[in-house]
């Protein structure tokens, strides 16, 4: 069967770890009997050099028509970069955002578990770790103060700057419904994060995800504020199974949980919506202070082309060889700079990426 994949490399270590995704996508073809067709787009940065604007109706239509999109990263380094010049939406991350809510990806799973072989990696003492942990964290991806109204204004002398946090009760429910889907075939278990000591939104996100619990009567669900998460995650991170939160806070808690696991360099990451078409991509940026030397970890993009095939095309076999591959890589000791720990075989990007490629077998 062929697939279809947009490609949308981005800017930084985008085009590297990218790269090394469509390799092992290649060779699960060779290995399974699948083709996949890669049709190359621009955003970010990588489009504002080209056509002066971050995200382009062809990028976004060609992105709707394909079976999913693989993105690397965009964005450059903000206040040292003539991407940054204009306006917010002529910047490169307008072009992330646009493609979001263009594509209704309402919903982002960022999963973060810790390999055993990465313990020496992981920031937190052995005692904290324990057995490990194993979490989903469900941000909601095209709401919030991402996409409230905001506006600078200078009032007698003074600037003022305003940015608005919204959501209605559908947007709430949606991602809440897939995350108790997500809850039921895991532990059962579901924390849902919010700040309902202090902000209405997150009242009516707590009530209706109590609402909608009511048709899960199989999952657990308990609330948690955010301060109080983001303390949890390095203090008991074992405690968490399915964490559903709104899209800031999920930004924030996601690259504490990345970092963890290791690195921020492990967290894949998928973006659904209604429909099969999803965006995958790593948790992390275009790192500019890395690109270009080989030495970026490209295992989250690659976990991240797993979760394409598993969400989008339904190929669990074939996402379950990606990541016994990538396990088959750790445990052989291959590690890129950010994972490194005494005693292991330093590797860097392209090396990382064939040396899961040749791990891809049918099972
Ligand atoms: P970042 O995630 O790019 O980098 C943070 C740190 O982690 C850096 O030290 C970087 O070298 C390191 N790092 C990130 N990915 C790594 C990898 N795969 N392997 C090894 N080390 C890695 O975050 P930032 O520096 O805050 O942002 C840089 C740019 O990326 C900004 O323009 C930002 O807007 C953009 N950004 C884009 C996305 C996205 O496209 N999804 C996500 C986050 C940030
Ligand atoms: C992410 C990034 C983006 C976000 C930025 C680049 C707009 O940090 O995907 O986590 O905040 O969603
Ligand atoms: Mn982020």
């Amino acid at each position: 069967m062929n697939y279809n994949v947009a490609v949308i490399p981005g800017d930084g270590i985008g085009p590297e770890i990218v790269t090394e995704a469509m390799k092992v996508l290649d060779k699960v073809g060779a290995v399974y009997g699948h083709t996949f067709t890669y049709k190359k787009l621009l955003m970010g940065g990588a489009s504002i050099d080209v056509h002066g604007v971050p995200l382009t109706e062809e990028t976004l239509e060609e992105a709707r028509h394909s079976d999913s999109v693989l993105l690397g990263a965009v964005g450059g380094n903000v206040g040292n970069s003539r991407w940054y010049d204009g306006p917010p939406q002529t910047r490169p991350e307008a072009g992330l955002l646009g493609i979001r809510k263009g594509l209704e990806l309402f919903a982002n799973i960022r999963p973060a578990w810790l390999y055993k072989e990465l313990a020496d990696a992981c920031p937190l003492k052995k005692e904290i770790i324990g057995d490990g942990f194993d979490m989903v964290i469900m941000r909601e991806l095209t709401g919030g103060l991402y996409f409230g109204e905001r506006h600078t204004v200078t009032e007698n002398g003074v600037r003022k700057a305003t940015d608005t946090l919204v959501y209605d009760e559908n947007e709430i429910r949606r991602i809440a419904v897939k995350a108790f889907e997500i809850a039921r075939k895991r532990s059962g278990n579901l924390i849902s994060v919010d700040k309902a000591n202090v902000l209405d939104s997150s009242r009516l996100w707590r009530a209706v995800v109590n609402e909608t619990a009511a048709e899960y009567p199989d999952v657990k669900v308990s609330h948690m504020l955010v301060d109080n998460a983001a303390m949890q995650l390095v203090m008991n991170p074992g405690q968490f199974d399915v964490v559903l939160t709104e899209n800031m806070f999920g930004d924030i808690l996601s690259d504490e949980a990345s970092e963890i696991t290791g690195s921020i360099g492990m967290l894949p990451s998928a973006s659904l919506g209604k429909t099969k078409l999803g965006l995958y991509e790593p948790s992390h940026g275009s790192a500019p202070d890395i690109a270009g030397k080989d030495i970026a970890n490209p295992l989250a993009t690659i976990l991240s082309a797993a979760m394409m095939l598993r969400y989008s095309f339904d190929l669990d076999e074939e996402a379950d060889a990606v990541e016994a591959a990538v396990q088959q890589v750790l445990t052989d000791g291959y590690r890129t700079g950010d994972i490194y720990s005494e005693g292991c075989i330093k590797v860097g990007t392209k090396e990382m990426g064939s040396l899961v490629a040749d791990r891809i077998l049918i099972r």
